[in-house]
């Protein structure tokens, strides 16, 4: 009997994996998306939207998007691209939506691994835990790098390394507090500003249940 059963069950196993295969969106240009990542309806997990534009994956945030760098699904994480510098001025682009702001209903959040400049901040900061202090790294940040000149005008910048509660699901910024912000993921503070990576806000999503 059990022998009889025996190639049943196994062509439903067959058959049940062949489907969850499947159901991985296809590569967005030639970046693989892994599930439950989704770039289409008919693919991937639909709590977990991405979208592919012209061949490039971006990740959606309540008002604004950011191109995705890297998806490593082994950890469930992604890393997203910060906004830049609007040209001249200390005041990142996305400063009109006040920041990178998730959407807190769905499964996507800041891991603690990223480490943030907050550039041309209001003096409420300095009675914030953040280091805003004349050694902080943002200091080091600002004169190494070229396009963050203008941030040098401003008195106040603060670093600070992820992972509370209130930085789980934005980056705020806004006129009362900072208006320009960087990111780098698994920073190591002890390198030169020329040897830092490429600015980035790491992401995790929660398993599917
Ligand atoms: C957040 O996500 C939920 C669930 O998908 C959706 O119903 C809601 O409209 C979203 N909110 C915003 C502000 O985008
Ligand atoms: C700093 O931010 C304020 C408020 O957003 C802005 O008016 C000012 O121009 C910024 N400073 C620089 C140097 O860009
Ligand atoms: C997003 O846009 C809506 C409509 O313009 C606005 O009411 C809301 O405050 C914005 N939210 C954020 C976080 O910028
Ligand atoms: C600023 O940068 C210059 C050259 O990039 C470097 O020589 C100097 O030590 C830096 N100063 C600070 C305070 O980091
Ligand atoms: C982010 O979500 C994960 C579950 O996916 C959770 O373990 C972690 O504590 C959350 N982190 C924060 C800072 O809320």
């Amino acid at each position: 009997m059990f022998h009889r059963l025996l190639p049943i069950v196994t062509l439903l196993l067959c058959a049940g994996s062949a489907w969850s295969a499947t159901n991985q969106c296809p590569d967005c240009g030639t970046t693989p998306v892994p599930y439950p990542l989704s770039t289409d309806p008919a693919c991937g997990h639909q709590s977990y939207k991405i979208r592919c534009d012209a061949g490039a994956p971006i990740f959606d945030t309540v008002n604004n998007s950011y191109p995705i760098i890297s998806i490593d699904p082994s950890i469930q994480r992604l890393v997203i691209k910060p906004a830049g510098l609007l040209s001249n001025t200390c005041v990142t682009s996305d400063m009109v939506h006040q920041g990178i702001q998730l959407n807190s209903s769905l499964p996507f959040n800041v891991t603690s691994s990223n480490t943030i400049m907050y550039l041309n901040c209001t003096d409420a900061l300095l009675r914030s835990p953040l280091d805003c202090s004349s050694t902080s790294l943002c200091h080091a940040f600002i004169n190494g790098t070229q396009n963050a000149a203008p941030c040098g005008k401003a008195p106040i910048c603060c670093s600070f390394r992820t992972g509370g509660s209130t930085t789980s699901h934005m980056i705020r910024v806004r006129e009362s507090g900072c208006s320009a912000y960087s990111s780098f993921v698994n920073l190591d503070p002890s390198l030169p500003v020329s040897r830092w990576p490429e600015p980035g806000l790491e992401l995790q999503w929660a398993v599917p249940t």
